[in-house]
């Protein structure tokens, strides 16, 4: 096992109770801004909700932040919060909110020239304001880690930052929420919560035989899941189920001491950067791909995700490998992620530019530092 170093700040509250917490989570004094997205916590209660806890506070309301947040628009907020004085954000909404929130609450503080800075060149974080989350999509994990994604479309770029200091100071996760997703939604998340346990699992091994169980439960529980929300969408339990899995996926446990991947995100967000295909659904086209160009370099995982998770043995290793990767591709697929460019009317040419936008970035990808331009081109192309 590496060396690690293990923090999780976030105070979570779970449950179909937990709004009951959000008046006495809030600061007693200063501004608070209230992040939202298109509007969908309008039609569900949430909003309503929300602000019967912010009563009495000083707020600003902010809200339009769209799926795949946009770096003009966050900068629109960052420029209210710093005239307004706000000392404090809320997030409501799902990843995107959040990422967006993230991403202001740092820029407001700022001392560099530019906060695109940030993202592009990973300028250090040395300060930014709190945030608290109300989680409406689980999907992300965003709500416990210090993540965030955000886009820049003029320049056709979606770059991720990270900084603990961006750690939410509590999240409300409440699961009665998430009923008013919609199948599609719903099934992005499952695949994105099960594409963020393989980037750090299905890698090489180091001896991390309890991170990779407690990777293989959240994989075999969210294939349960899967199955049971399609069966009853308007089961509380089984969305809270969902919840917590989405959350366990990237918490930063399970990638304690482990070898960790990133690839099939990294060229995932290219798509989306390119198409604006769901940020999940690239992944449901990009991993089979990449399992099956990284074969060897994953082979031993691959032969053990395929017994633990899914119960298959083949003739040999390589017959379980096929075997295992047509099952990914057939759950992705009843999840209702489809698992091709084609589903899309598009062809890798499509895609062509990312290996070089990815090279011009330095980026070297890969557990093993081992997938580079050609490589790329080469996943690219077995995503057809
Ligand atoms: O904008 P509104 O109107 O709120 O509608 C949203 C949006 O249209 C809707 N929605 C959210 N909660 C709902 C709901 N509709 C009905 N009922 C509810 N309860 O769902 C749509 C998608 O929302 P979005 O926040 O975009 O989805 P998600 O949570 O999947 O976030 C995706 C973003 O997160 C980034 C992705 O790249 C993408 O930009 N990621 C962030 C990560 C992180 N911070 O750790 C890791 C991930 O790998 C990912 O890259
Ligand atoms: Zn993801």
């Amino acid at each position: 096992m590496k060396s690690f170093t293990y923090y999780n700040p976030v105070k979570v509250v779970f449950g179909t109770d937990s709004f009951e917490s959000l008046a006495k989570l809030l600061p007693a004094e200063g501004k608070i801004m209230v992040t939202m997205g298109m509007g969908s916590i309008r039609k569900n209660g949430v909003y309503d909700r929300v602000m019967s806890a912010l009563a009495g506070k000083d707020i600003v309301e902010f809200e339009g932040i769209e799926p795949n947040p946009e770096y003009e628009k966050c900068m629109e907020a960052v420029r209210i919060a710093r005239s307004e004085n706000v000392r404090f954000f809320l997030s409501v909404g799902g990843g995107s909110v959040l990422d967006a929130t993230k991403f202001i609450a740092a820029a407001v503080l700022f001392e560099g020239m530019d906060p695109w800075d940030i993202l592009e060149k990973g300028a250090e974080i040395k300060s930014a304001l709190p945030i608290g989350c109300v989680l409406t999509l689980p999907a992300t994990g965003s709500e416990v880690n210090g993540n965030s994604v955000v886009s820049r479309r003029a320049e056709g770029k979606k770059l991720a930052f990270g900084s603990p200091k961006v750690m939410p100071q509590f999240s409300i996760l409440d699961p009665s929420v998430t009923l008013t997703l919609d199948a599609r939604q719903t099934a992005n998340g499952i695949v994105d919560a099960f594409v963020h346990v393989m980037e750090q699992y299905l890698t090489y091994d180091v001896n991390t035989p309890l991170q990779d169980r407690q990777a293989e439960a959240i994989l075999s529980t969210l294939v349960e899941l899967s199955f049971q929300v399609r069966q009853s969408p308007d089961d509380v339990d089984v969305r809270a189920n969902i919840m917590w899995c989405a959350s366990n996926a990237l918490n930063m446990l399970i990638n304690c001491g482990t070898v960790q991947d990133w690839s099939t995100h990294v060229i995932g967000h290219e798509i989306t950067a390119l198409h604006g295909i769901d940020h999940a659904r690239t992944l449901a086209i990009v991993l089979p791909a990449n399992m099956r160009h990284q074969r060897k370099q994953k082979g031993k995982k691959i032969v053990q995700y395929a017994k633990r998770v899914w119960g298959i043995t083949g003739q040999n290793d390589e017959e379980t490998i096929d075997k295992c990767i047509e099952k990914t591709k057939q759950f992705f697929e009843e999840t209702g992620c489809p698992t091709s460019l084609a589903a899309y009317g598009l062809k890798p040419s499509d895609c062509e530019s990312i290996s070089r936008t990815l090279a011009e970035r330095g980026m070297v990808i890969g557990e093993r530092g081992d997938i580079g331009q050609a490589e790329v081109d080469a996943i690219i192309e077995l995503c057809a």
